[in-house]
């Protein structure tokens, strides 16, 4: 359709089609419910039956059969023909379940996430899904938080970089694609910094902050192309993201210039009321419109007060068209006008679900975002070695992580069978009860499972948290692992064994007290389908682990948030020996383990860093985040040597700290990466220009530019360990801007 018939369609519309057209619900209302017993929330929102068949799009099930039928009865029913758009949370996999996000983040590897994602859009996009409700760019500090593990991690350029790398993915160049799914970037903005870890709770920060830190990744997102925005439940500078028009018409669609939809959280519009920004649901749909907020998720403010508030002239004609408008256009961009069933095929669903190839994709994936922690002798298992297996990662499927989908944690390889694989009768399992849903622990069979392995030459504990106890509502205040499995850890070492801790997480835990008595400690986070075979490979040999850590690790709760790129203070506790600077009395201020950090099988040496600066008003250059008219200060290389006796990949990492400005700055930021593969022996140059745009902030009048001065250049293969030089950026003669 051109744009001329999607404004004729839309100028036809009813006012009631069009509250309609900005509502989503579930398409299970749409069909259970019959006008009699239309109940509860439904009867709240003063929804008719016939009107439920109205609704613009729906949040929901996934499948060919289902959605096919769904868009077929939903089109016979409607005088309009405006096709119905199926959404739903395809986070990490539909069928085939890739690692957790966070665990994607350490892979630093922006090409097999954009790989992984296409897979992810094929198996949904046959499944009839249109949109789906990811990357989660939420930056993310606190692990106490559930849903660090839907989020790339602490640092805004990783989380740009990895959420542009999805939404090309899904999209491709272009949605209607075969194939092709469109991508809704959440939850904007800043939801991963609820005060103290707690689901849905205030977030407050101020605005240089939010800018430093929280919103580059929601633009990435948007700079790639997602066609969507969800909001955040939060609030952001005490008004709630949903009806901030700060947020969803200042920086979103001024300054990013996104013209495309903007959904709520679920019921977040109704939950204005709780937020006391609205004393009624006519003020909250009143604002929302304000701030042009398009779709309303599974609540019905929409629905029950657009023509009140439009008579009561609260709101303008022109607001809820330019909202219709875009939903339009998305429907049309999808192609869903020519064709309302886009890719839904039982066919190939029966092809492409769970295939080989994406399988084989998933392990791969799964096999570089797992991170050796620590090895001191233990990995990879000698070839000849009896090896022994407990805890209750041992024998589960459930290992896909929150937000499965239809991911079949029956039919998902465990541990104990990907080991039994390739070691046979070398391998002995003992204490392999699971998580139960409500229990605290697992049940302490420790003993038992000493004696059993008795004749072991190395013990893997696999242990962790329930994947229950992560995602969206899961909240906690204790990171450690439970009694049971800290014992089951000590008593192995007791027992003289080597032990190998592999941890099954979707969070960094507070493993402190295990790790004396871990040999080497392999962080698995809840590494999807093929997750258990990637496992195996690192810890027979078979691939050599080279994920970087995305967050850091705490040494207890109580350090929480630790993050590496924070600001310095009046008062650093290394700059004094004395008591009256900024530490902990009993802890230090680092992590246990950095953002960045990693090890392998082999030895990387990265020395020798040459910084050479560029001739003033350099070169215009490509510049990795998109902004245009971008150029050249300095290039920066480092040699980066494998000295150990196996080949392996490490990632270079590009660190800048703006030595003086006008505001503070980071101690450290990420500006760029590159994952390099040695062969034993083997050198390479790791090169990377420096641009103006790195050396970029907002500024108190919140312009982006950089301030002339001294800047740090530091490279290395994690935060903390670097070379770096100092260089002295002078004022651009002929002024800042052009
Ligand atoms: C979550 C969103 C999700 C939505 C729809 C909400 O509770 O916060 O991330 O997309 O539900 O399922």
């Amino acid at each position: 359709m051109d744009k001329k018939d999607l404004l004729k369609l839309a100028a036809e519309m009813t006012l009631e089609e069009k509250a309609l057209q900005m509502t989503q619900l579930s398409p299970d209302m749409l069909y259970h419910l019959a006008p009699a017993n239309l109940t509860g929330p439904l009867r709240e929102w003063r929804f008719e039956d016939e009107e439920l068949w109205k609704v613009g799009s729906t949040l929901g099930p996934l499948g060919a059969s289902y959605l096919k039928k769904l868009q077929k009865d939903y089109l016979e029913r409607s005088g309009k023909k405006i096709p119905l758009l199926f959404m739903s949370d395809v986070i990490h996999g539909y069928v085939t379940i890739m690692p957790i996000p966070l665990a994607q983040g350490c892979t630093f590897d922006p090409e097999l996430t954009e790989e992984a994602a296409a897979a992810v859009a094929k198996e949904s996009a046959v499944s009839g899904l249109h949109v789906t409700f990811s990357p989660m760019a939420d930056l993310v500090r606190d692990p106490r938080w559930g849903r660090v593990m839907e989020s790339c991690g602490e640092d805004p350029y990783l989380n740009g970089v990895m959420a542009a790398a999805t939404v090309r993915g899904y999209q491709g160049r272009d949605p209607r694609e075969k194939g092709k799914i469109a991508s809704c970037v959440k939850h904007f903005a800043a939801y991963g910094q609820p005060e103290g870890g707690r689901e849905y709770n205030t977030v407050d920060m101020s605005r240089g902050v939010l800018r430093d830190f929280y919103l580059p990744a929601y633009e990435a997102a948007i700079r790639a192309g997602a066609a969507m925005v969800m909001t955040s439940f939060n609030t952001v500078e005490r008004t709630p993201a949903t009806c901030s028009r700060f947020l969803l018409r200042k920086v979103l669609r001024e300054e990013w210039g996104f013209d495309g939809v903007v959904i709520s959280d679920f019921s977040a519009v109704e939950e204005l009321m709780n937020h006391s920004v609205a004393a009624d649901d006519l003020e909250a749909g009143e604002k929302s419109i304000h701030a042009g907020m398009d779709i309303e998720m599974m609540s019905g403010v929409y629905a029950g007060t657009l023509r009140r508030l439009l008579e009561q002239g609260r709101i303008t004609q022109q607001e809820i068209d330019e909202c219709v408008m875009r939903i339009l256009e998305l429907k049309n961009r999808l192609g869903l006008f020519e064709n309302p069933y886009k890719d839904a095929d039982e066919q190939e669903e029966q092809r492409l679900l769970y295939c080989g190839e994406h399988l084989e994709l998933a392990r791969r994936f799964a096999r570089e975002s797992m991170v050796l922690l620590k090895n001191q002798s233990a990995l990879p298992i000698e070839p000849s070695a009896k090896i022994g297996l407990a805890g209750p990662f041992a024998c589960t499927g459930n290992i896909l992580g929150g937000w499965h989908c239809e991911g079949k944690p029956e039919r998902t390889e465990t541990l104990q069978h990907a080991l039994e694989t390739v070691c046979g009768d070398r391998m002995v399992t003992a204490m392999s009860t699971h998580f139960i849903r409500g229990e605290k622990d697992v049940p302490d069979q420790v003993e038992e499972a000493v004696e059993r392995l008795k004749d072991c030459d190395i013990c893997i504990a696999a242990v962790g948290e329930p994947e229950w106890e992560t995602g969206e509502a899961s909240s906690k205040t204790c990171l450690r692992l439970s009694a049971s499995q800290e014992k089951l850890i000590h008593a192995l070492k007791a027992a003289g064994k080597k032990v190998v801790t592999v941890i099954f997480s979707g969070r960094p835990l507070d493993i402190a007290p295990v790790l004396e008595d871990s040999d080497a400690v392999l962080q698995a986070w809840f590494p999807g389908s093929a997750g258990a075979g990637a496992a195996a490979d690192i810890l027979l040999g078979k691939y050599n682990p080279s994920g970087r850590l995305s967050m850091s690790f705490p040494r207890n709760v109580g350090q929480i948030p630790v993050y590496y790129n924070y600001y310095n203070t009046g008062r650093p506790a290394a700059a004094k020996a004395d008591n009256y600077v900024s530490r902990y009395l009993d802890c230090p201020n680092s992590p246990l383990f950095p953002f960045g950090y990693g090890l392998s099988y082999t030895t990387f040496a990265c020395e020798g860093l040459q910084v050479e600066q560029t001739a003033q008003g350099g070169e215009r250059c490509a510049c990795e985040t998109g902004r245009a008219g971008d150029r050249a200060v300095c290039t920066a290389s480092v040699r980066v040597s494998n000295r150990g006796e196996r080949s392996g990949e490490t990632v270079v990492q590009l660190y800048i700290r703006d030595v003086s400005a006008s505001v503070v700055r980071p101690m450290t930021e990420l500006k760029a990466f590159r994952r390099i593969s040695l062969e034993p022996g083997e050198e390479a140059q790791a090169a990377f220009t420096v641009t103006e745009d790195m050396l970029s902030f907002y500024n108190e009048e919140e312009q982006w530019a950089w301030e002339p001065g001294a800047f740090e250049i530091m490279v290395g293969l994690d935060c903390e360990h670097v070379e770096k030089k100092e260089i002295f950026v002078p004022a651009r003669t002929g002024g800042l801007e052009e």
